[in-house]
């Protein structure tokens, strides 16, 4: 299957635009549970933790948070799913938040002008071809005493997107560490975060937890 692919932004973009009026399914609704519970578990967050939530599609994983996070700020570079998100701050499924298109692979975005105890993202960064550099603005983000919550792909053999994907294939764990720590990240522990099932099979999840 073949995406376009925009250079330009050295973003790939598998129409997610299109994609974010049906993104909220049973399937990603509970993959947002357990991703959620499995964040709370290591980092017991509660209502003065600021969140930053990167690439958050429809805010599935911040609406499965519920109130036990703060104040959130939830980024994503796609127009329609950030609509979604809106929808659910007015309609008070997404409590204290604010949506933001920020991209943080553009090498000249402004980043806020604030700071947060929990970034989180999750499948968004096999996406991110300038990976380090998103790393270290997560790190940029982060309050000295926070954590950074990577979920996303083990490395798989990249039927999951298909032929054109010019994004990564997965992560090594290991690889991964290593570049979280080259960026300045410390006390990376990376653990199983259940799986994903896809066209062409399921898909093992990984939970990376890092200290700025
Ligand atoms: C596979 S979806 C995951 C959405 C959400 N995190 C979830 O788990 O349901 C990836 C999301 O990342 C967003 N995204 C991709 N590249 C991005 C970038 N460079 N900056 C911000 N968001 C990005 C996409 O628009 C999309 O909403």
């Amino acid at each position: 299957m073949a995406h376009d692919h925009d250079a330009t932004a050295d973003v790939y973009n598998p129409n997610f635009d299109d994609k974010a009026a049906s993104w909220d399914d049973p399937a990603k609704r509970e993959r947002a549970r357990l991703v959620a519970e499995s964040i709370v578990g290591i980092v017991s967050p509660d209502r003065t933790t600021r969140l930053f939530e990167y690439g958050a599609g429809t805010g599935l994983v911040t609406e499965a948070f519920g109130g036990r996070v703060g104040p959130a700020l939830l980024a994503d570079s796609s127009a329609g799913m950030r609509e979604v998100m809106a929808t659910k701050v007015l309609d008070g499924r997404l409590r204290d938040a604010r949506v933001t298109d920020l991209d943080l692979s553009v090498p000249d975005a402004v980043l806020p002008d604030e700071r947060f105890d929990l970034v989180v993202t999750v499948m968004v960064l096999h996406h991110v071809l300038d990976l380090d550099l998103v790393l270290s603005r997560f790190r940029t983000l982060l309050e000295p005493t926070g954590h950074l919550c990577i979920v996303d792909l083990d490395a798989e053999d990249g039927s999951f997107h298909g032929d054109g994907f010019v994004g990564h294939h997965g992560f090594e764990r290991e690889a991964l560490r290593s570049r979280l720590e080259s960026v300045g990240f410390s006390d990376v522990d990376i653990t199983d975060c259940g799986h994903v099932s896809h066209d062409d099979g399921t898909f093992s999840l990984f939970l990376a937890v890092a200290r700025p």
